[in-house]
């Protein structure tokens, strides 16, 4: 389906405001209400160079809700992740073709400085990446950029609000001008949320972000994320399944570059449609 087609296609859903079966050759709409939407994808084909790394992805993610992205490795979650803040446009070789809508803006208009769409759609990496600042500043980074505080006090007013929203005030409330460093890897990663939140970001997408932490760090994260899903839109890729299971209310299953199958993540995994998802889920590959 070219470019064009699928924009067709989308404008003329985005005129019907209640929920409705959107033709889906695969099935993979999660959610059909236009109204909990929060980001919509359409025929989105990633190449890198000539090699192509997705294929025709469509799928919806609801607003205030955690999404799990599972599949074996190089099947591309971390590819899609990236088409949804624009990082991919850091990649030479890298070219997105489909459309992706958040809030029915397409993120790869001309209009859309990826720098306020990568505030409005923070992200989290597999292995915390503080900046080599302190805590303090980490977190009052992000603002000073956007301009989103003047006063001293109004700074310190959201670097409070935002390590409080990611677990982290308690910890650290007495070592503010410490190297963010200097954190265990733990806190390093909900530094780094907080350090999204901070902008007043709509989705947060977490690329691993449990992978390098210990069980305890990791159940502290899987906790935060259940409190996240309140206010934002979250979108995790993870290789566990019982995580996935655990934090997720959406799951979608990739394979060889192809959403195979998207859902309610109860559905996902007692019941799968897919025979690929099933062999997944179960540990027969990847
Ligand atoms: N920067 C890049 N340049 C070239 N090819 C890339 C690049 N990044 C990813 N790819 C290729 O695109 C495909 C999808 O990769 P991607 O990293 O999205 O997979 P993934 O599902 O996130 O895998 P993993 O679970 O190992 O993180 C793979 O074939 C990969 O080799
Ligand atoms: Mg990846």
């Amino acid at each position: 389906m070219s470019v064009i087609e699928t924009q067709t296609i989308v404008n003329s859903q985005e005129k019907k405001l209640v929920a409705e079966i959107i033709s889906n050759p695969n099935g993979t709409n999660m959610m059909l209400d236009d109204e909990i939407t929060k980001v919509r994808a359409r025929g989105v084909d990633v190449f890198y160079g000539a090699k192509q790394a997705l294929f025709d992805v469509n799928i919806d993610i609801p607003k205030k809700s955690v999404t799990a992205f599972i599949g074996p490795s190089g099947c591309g979650k971390s590819t899609f992740l990236r088409c949804i803040n624009r990082m991919n446009d850091t990649i030479d070789t890298c070219r997105v073709s489909g459309s992706i809508l958040i809030d029915q803006n397409d993120v790869n208009s001309k209009s859309v400085d990826p720098v306020m769409l990568r505030a409005s759609v923070g992200m989290v990496f597999q292995k915390p990446n503080p900046f080599p600042k302190s805590i303090f500043e980490n977190v009052a980074y992000g603002p000073k950029i956007h301009g989103l505080a003047h006063k001293k006090s109004e700074y310190e007013e959201i670097v409070e609000t935002s390590l409080r929203k990611a677990g982290l005030w308690e910890e650290v409330k007495d070592r503010l001008d410490s190297p963010g460093t200097g954190l265990s890897g733990g806190q390093q990663q909900r530094l780094v949320i907080a350090r999204a939140i901070a902008v007043n970001p709509e989705i947060i997408l977490m690329d691993e972000p449990c992978s390098a932490l210990d069980p305890i760090a990791t159940a502290k994260i899987e906790e935060l994320i259940d409190e996240l899903r309140e206010n934002y839109c979250i979108i995790i890729v993870t290789h566990s399944m019982s995580q996935a299971a655990r934090v997720s209310q959406q799951t979608a299953f990739f394979h060889m570059g192809k959403l195979v199958e998207a859902g309610p993540t109860e559905t996902m995994f007692t019941n799968p449609k897919d025979t690929r998802t099933q062999d997944y889920i179960t540990g027969r590959f990847g």
